[in-house]
């Protein structure tokens, strides 16, 4: 049977590549796309479904309570995949509010409107970071691991997963909680390290790399993300959580030196900077569980992934360059204005 989902976040990174190979597969399914379209959203990141019939955008605040439960009960959402969130480390240090208020705030409107319409199914996209930092030689972190989160973006998406299980626990809401590890692929945004190292040496300007560079990341591609949260909202437990990651782990270092290689430039392009305040140190995901119990992995290495992406971003100039000068933001007022669009046939 097919499903109304409720995307929301739809028109940032991640949720758009989640929308796009979802609307690729599943053509009885349907999706309701709502976002603010913050600094992080972007609609030309969908340009080639937006005249998919069973798509439509709504633009819209999750921390507007009565906006989210109009727009879950009209659309009689039997699905809620929830994306949307403030997202940047650096971001949160410079300025946590946001991330409190949309990140806890605005996950708690959606939990209550899904089970104030009907006990609505609800999978929470959440991170690795949540858990905090590991030393060179800890164990990756499981869905055992003890949360720890250090960052105010951290800090807020913990609280956000323990609403999520809370609701789970005390009001039976249909709930599952997926953790995942750093994405990369197209439509990121460049102020996230691959995409602002790659569009820097694609623009002929240095990299600048954190401390001493030997933090490590975990890096998945993020096609491979979309892939697992399709197995967890088909056959996830209800209750239970899942960390996905991509089995890769690279120092930043390391990451640098190939993505050199890939634009053809060399070290002379690297700029160590100041390090991040609180810059967790490594992070590593062990992802046996969702593999035993959904058959779930990833598919694309990071050597083909990282080359990929590359080729994205040199062969889609406009897409980051708009980004890079603010021009993208103009792009909803001349094809939408302030409306809802669209009707769902
Ligand atoms: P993103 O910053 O690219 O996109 C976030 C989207 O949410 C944007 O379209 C933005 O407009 C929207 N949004 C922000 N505040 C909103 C609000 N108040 N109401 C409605 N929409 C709002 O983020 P992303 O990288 O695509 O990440 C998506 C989700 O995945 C987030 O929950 C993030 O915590 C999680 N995650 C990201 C990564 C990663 O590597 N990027 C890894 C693991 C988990
Ligand atoms: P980022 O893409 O911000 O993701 P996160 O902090 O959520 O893991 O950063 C990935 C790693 O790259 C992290 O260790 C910080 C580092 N980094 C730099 O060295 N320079 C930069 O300009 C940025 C944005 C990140």
């Amino acid at each position: 049977m097919g499903k109304n989902i409720l995307v929301t976040g739809g028109a940032g990174f991640i949720g758009s590549n989640f929308i796009r190979y979802i609307l690729s597969k599943y053509p009885d399914y349907k999706i309701c796309n709502f976002d603010l379209l913050t600094y992080a959203g972007n609609l030309e990141n969908l340009k080639d479904v937006e005249d998919n019939p069973n798509y439509k955008f709504i633009k819209g605040d999750i921390r507007d309570e009565k906006l989210v439960d109009d727009i879950i009960s009209q659309e009689k959402i039997d699905l809620i995949v929830h994306f949307a969130a403030e997202s940047h480390v650096d971001r949160s240090i410079l300025n946590p509010d946001d991330f409190i208020t949309t990140n806890v705030i605005g996950t708690h409107n959606l939990l209550k409107s899904a089970l104030k319409n009907g006990n609505i199914r609800f999978h929470h996209i959440s991170t690795d970071e949540v858990f905090g930092s590991l030393s060179p030689k800890d164990p990756a972190f499981n869905e055992n691991t003890s949360y720890d989160p250090r960052s105010p973006y951290s800090a807020s998406k913990a609280a956000s997963d323990h609403l999520v299980r809370a609701y789970y626990h005390t009001f039976n809401l249909p709930a599952t909680i997926s953790n995942c590890s750093n994405n990369y692929g197209p439509f990121q945004f460049p102020e996230k390290v691959i995409p602002l190292f790659i569009t820097n040496l694609l623009e002929g300007k240095k990299v600048p790399l954190y401390g001493d560079g030997m933090n490590v990341r975990d890096w998945l591609y993020v096609e491979d993300h979309a892939k697992a949260i399709d197995v967890i909202i088909h056959k996830g437990k209800i209750g239970e959580t899942y960390c996905i990651g991509g089995n890769s782990e690279k120092t930043n270092k390391e990451l640098t030196y190939k993505i050199l290689a890939l634009t053809g430039k060399g070290e002379e392009m690297i700029e160590f900077v100041k390090d991040r305040p609180g810059h967790d140190r490594r992070y590593a995901m062990d992802t046996t569980k969702i593999k035993n119990e959904l058959g779930w992995q990833p598919e694309v290495s990071f050597e083909e992934g990282l080359k990929k992406t590359v080729e994205w971003y040199k062969n889609n100039e406009s897409w980051w360059k708009n980004v890079k000068s603010g021009e993208y933001q103009k792009y909803y007022e001349a094809n939408y204005g302030n409306k809802i669009v669209k009707n769902i046939s």
